[in-house]
């Protein structure tokens, strides 16, 4: 296929309706429009793989804030907007006159008027739709105390490419009820998985964004289920996914975290239970003898490097449709 002609795939009026939009949540898109990214993902990737350029965005620029450290996000995005042509400017949150106190709303109507977009990364989910309200330029989310759109749909594409489909796909979420789970269940029941997610009591996701995933299931004709039991979560599961423990920001729990979440370690034994060609799956950075033990992460099942390079070809998507 010839660059020139990659987006003509796509129903233009659907890729229109991308056009200045934020990513803030990954469900602020439809289960079809999620496919439509993901179907950009896949030809962003294809190209690049077959060293072809494909450059829509020359001239255009993102800003990119950081409030917490970054080591995939920041790179993926950087990379990512130098392959479509355009540029990317690190800021970090406390460097910026918003860590002195300057309103976000007189942030986000300056960097309009030199960026193109903004990618932030932060503590609080309102600051960033705080941030998008003022903004006239896409805002996209690379992850807040309650979500971590990007890193879903790099999932979505890494469990497309390895299993050949999504729906009906058995995806295992085990863990921390944390920013990364949201995203990645709200992604999942959209395009029609079938959801379990086992966290300790006191860990569990957010009661409202489970009663929206659950919403989601019925119409997309996915389903979730949530439960104390990692065992009844992995049981015959196609995918077993887990995330730290103690997320950034939540390090002064980190002692009482880890009594919690002991007996939810994906191991060895744990994984025994679900499919003999499950994949493993977790959005790095890990930590080994934690919630995974090395034996997994570091073994055959595990696709975690395929998920971290995912991350710059759905990017490249998520920005080439937005800016
Ligand atoms: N998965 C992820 O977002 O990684 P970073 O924190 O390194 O950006
Ligand atoms: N849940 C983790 C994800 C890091 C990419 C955190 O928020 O620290």
């Amino acid at each position: 296929m010839q660059p020139a002609k990659i987006l003509e795939r796509f129903p233009s009026a659907q890729l229109a309706t991308f056009k200045g939009k934020d990513l803030l949540r990954v469900d602020e898109f439809t289960g079809e429009e999620l496919t439509c990214l993901l179907d950009l993902a896949a030809h962003m990737k294809l190209l690049h793989k077959s060293g072809k350029s494909y450059q829509p965005l020359q001239g255009k620029t993102l800003g990119m804030i950081f409030d917490k450290a970054s080591t995939r996000t920041r790179v993926s995005f950087e990379v990512g907007m130098y392959q479509l042509g355009g540029m990317s400017m690190f800021l970090s949150g406390k460097e910026l006159q918003l860590g002195r106190g300057e309103p976000i709303s007189d942030t986000a109507k300056v960097l309009s008027r030199y960026v193109d977009a903004i990618m932030i990364r932060t503590f609080s989910h309102t600051g960033v739709e705080e941030l998008a309200k003022h903004a006239d330029i896409p805002i996209i989310n690379g992850l807040t105390d309650q979500f971590h759109p990007c890193q879903a749909l790099a999932d979505m594409l890494t469990i497309q490419e390895h299993k050949g489909k999504l729906k009906g796909v058995k995806l295992a979420y085990v863990g921390d009820g944390n920013n990364v789970a949201n995203s990645l269940v709200l992604a999942a029941v959209l395009l029609g998985m079938d959801v379990r997610v086992a966290a300790p009591e006191g860990y569990e996701m957010d009661q409202q964004i489970v009663q929206t995933a659950k919403a989601y299931a019925l119409q997309n004709g996915g389903q979730l289920l949530v439960t104390h039991d990692p065992v009844e979560a992995v049981q015959g599961a196609d995918v077993v996914y887990t995330d730290v423990w103690t997320s950034m920001g939540f390090e002064a729990e980190n002692e009482q975290r880890l009594k919690a979440f002991a007996p939810y370690q994906v191991n060895d034994q744990l994984t025994s239970h679900a499919s003999p060609s499950y994949l493993f799956m977790h959005c790095l950075p890990a930590h080994r003898g934690e919630e995974v033990s090395s034996s997994v992460i570091d073994g055959p099942h595990s696709v975690v490097f395929d998920q971290a390079e995912n991350r710059l070809h759905a990017q490249k998507a998520v920005l080439a449709a937005l800016v």
